[in-house]
Parts: structure tokens; sequence; C-alpha cells
């Protein structure tokens, strides 16, 4: 949505990947204060955002959304303000049916307006808006009602599609529906693309090939949303890590860490805050790096960024060491262009011999980031 917000994919922490429902507000609070002690917090990852369950599990005599007494008793509102307080942002959940899809607390259909003005007035700045028990009328119907209630109440806030069920678009119910990616950047900032994530190497590749589909739709206030972080949970290798966070950032997705921050070790907070590679997901120019080529689990992904630079990533799936090579006319660059080349893992430029291609020797599953800058030749 073109109204300034989120004109680089937004960053921050959501609860989901590592506390599922069980969440609280020192959980929260203790979790912004580790975003400015890290320093993740001045690199960028401003939002911090309670996913499902934050809510009493009815509304109010009012009909209003309440955060649940036994977990965040001083409200909501409360934990804006100290996140605020703070520098950062706050973000919440809510779905486009009659329960969120932890089914836990009351969704939001037929009270979009109530609602965004209830978010508004605790200060929320960002809304994830899911679409489990639904009644079955179109996503876009139900989405745009509450991108119309946002609209309304003026505060600048990130609205964030959580719509997924084109995934089963051959199922009958669902004939007809449109995917969001074609639809939902009038509405929104983001959309998802695919399924849940989880804490595997296989749901990383599955998710970026599904991801990489969408690409075209994405640009400055609008981005594909292949799903929040896993980095840090311990269900994979710092390579694997390294891998998805290198390719989240290329594909412009929203950085939303995904572990518990309080007790992150060092390894995992060097590659959440690999800050060369945040500027390939924050470059101003906005464009979705895509899959150039893949064989054998041998893989080439690469985009363009500003003032003419390419983001390069060598990416092997497969299960040994390999060289992959990426050559100049891969990305539209002559050969013989002299670039300078950016290890973004290494932090150093590596000398070329040549003038026309990268060749690297990658371990299995990880990957190799480069930035080629194009001198004039
Ligand atoms: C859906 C979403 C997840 C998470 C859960 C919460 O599965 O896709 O990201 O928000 O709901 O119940």
């Amino acid at each position: 949505l073109d109204n300034g917000v989120s004109r680089t994919p937004p960053m921050g922490w959501n609860s989901w990947n590592h506390f599922w429902c069980g969440i609280n507000e020192s959980v929260v609070m203790s979790t912004a204060d580790a975003l400015v002690s890290t320093g993740l917090a001045s690199l960028g990852y401003k939002y911090v955002n309670l996913d499902d369950c934050w809510a009493e599990s009815e509304r109010d005599e009012n009909g209003k959304l309440r955060g649940k007494t036994s977990t965040f008793p001083s409200g909501i509102k409360a934990l804006a303000d100290y996140v605020h307080a703070r520098g950062l942002k706050l973000g919440i959940y809510a779905d486009a049916g009659n329960r969120t899809c932890s089914n836990q607390m009351p969704g939001s259909l037929h009270h979009e307006y109530e609602d965004a003005k209830t978010f508004a007035q605790w200060g929320v700045d960002y809304i994830k808006y899911d679409n489990c028990y639904h009644d079955g009328t179109r996503n876009r119907e139900r989405y745009i009602a509450m991108g119309h209630a946002l609209q309304k109440i003026k505060r600048p806030i990130h609205f964030s599609l959580c719509e997924w069920y084109f995934l089963q678009r051959n199922c009958i119910f669902l004939r007809g529906q449109e995917d969001p990616a074609k639809w939902a950047g009038a509405y929104g900032h983001s959309w998802r693309t695919t399924g849940d994530i989880n804490d595997t190497f296989a749901s990383v590749t599955w998710i970026a090939d599904l991801n990489n589909r969408w690409g075209r739709y994405a640009g400055p206030g609008r981005w594909n949303d292949p799903d929040m972080l896993e980095v840090g949970n311990g269900g994979m290798t710092m390579d694997e890590y390294r891998s998805h966070f290198s390719i989240w950032s290329l594909m412009k997705a929203p950085l939303l860490i995904g572990c518990d921050l309080r007790s992150a070790s060092n390894r995992t907070l060097r590659i959440l805050g690999n800050k060369e590679v945040i500027e390939v997901n924050q470059d101003s120019l906005g464009v979705q790096g895509r899959k150039l080529r893949s064989k054998d689990g041998l893989e080439v992904w690469a985009g363009p960024l500003s003032d003419n630079r390419v983001v390069v990533v060598l990416w092997n799936r497969s299960e040994l060491r390999a060289l992959i090579t990426a050559a100049w006319r891969d990305f539209g660059l002559s050969p013989n262009t002299p670039a300078i080349v950016r290890d973004l893992w290494k932090h150093k430029s590596v000398s070329m011999n040549k003038r026309d291609r990268l060749t690297a020797s990658v371990a299995p599953h990880a990957c190799k980031m480069y930035v080629l800058t194009p001198l004039q030749s």
C-alpha cells in the first residue's frame, strides 16, 4: 500500500515461532529490552509483534477486545507505551473470521472498524491479520474490510495479510479466490505466500521456492511474506540459518525474528545482526531477488540493488560440498566489466582473477552471498 509505511520490508520480532501461545507481558517487555541491548534495534529491528493468544477468549461487555488479564495484566496500551519508550513499535494479531487460528480468542469479522479503533487507541503499529474460522465468503472482501477500517483511523499501521488459503486453491470451497500477491498490495503492506514455516531446512527450501514465484509483485510498500525467521530456534545448523537469512534478505522478505532473544547465542546474534545482509534487504530499490538457476541442488539467486549493484547468493542445497559458478551475463552484466565483489559473510572484498564470473566452493546447505559493484571500464 502506497501510504508511506514500509517502503522497505518491516523488521522486528514476533512471538509465534518460539513461544506459540505461551506469551505474557514479561516475555514481550524483556524481548523489547533485548532488541535494544543486543544492538538489533539500531540495525532496524523495530517491531515487537504479539501473535495469537494475547486476548481474553471473549469480548468485554461493550464488545471490545481486551488483553488476557492472567498474562497481560497491565493491558496492551501499557505494553505499547513500554515498547514506544524504547524507540520500538508494537504489533498485534487479529483474524478475518470469528475466532483466531488457535481458537483461543475472538476474530474481527464484522468488528473491523471497532477493532481497528481499539488498536489505534492502544498505539498499535502493525497488524497481522489471519484467516481462520471465517464464514466462507471471499478472502479478498473480508481483508479489504479491515484495510478500509485501517485507512479510516488514519494511524500509520503496517497491515500484514496472513492469507495463505490459496495454497489449497484446488479445494472446491475456494474456487474463484485470487492469489493475494495480485490484489493485496492495494490494501496492505505484506501478504503471506506460503503455509507456516517450521525450523527445518526442508521447510526453508520449500518456502523459498513458493515465495520466489511472486517476485514481480513486490516493491516499496508491498512485500511478499514467506513467513517469519526460525534463526536461533535450534533445529538447523548455523550454515542452514545463514542460508535462510541470506535468501529471506535477498527476497526482500519481512525480517521478523522468531527466536527467544533473551537467551540468543552470539552465533545467532551474528547472523541476525549482519549489517551488510540487512542492507541488501533494506535497499531502496526494493526489487525482490530471484532464483536464476538450479541444477542438482546447486543454485544461483540474484537481484538488482540501487546504484547498479547486484546481490548474488550461491546456495548449495545438496549434501556434498560443491563449486557453484555465476556468470556476469546471468545478471545482465557484459563480460569484461570489472566489478568489486564483496563477500557479505566474510565482510571483505574478495579479489577476482576473472571479470566475467564468480565461482565458489560451498559447503552442503550453506551459501555465499556477494554484492557486485560494477566499475566503469
Ligand atoms: C496461523 C499463521 C501463523 C500463526 C498462527 C497462530 O497458522 O499462519 O503464522 O499466526 O496462525 O495461531
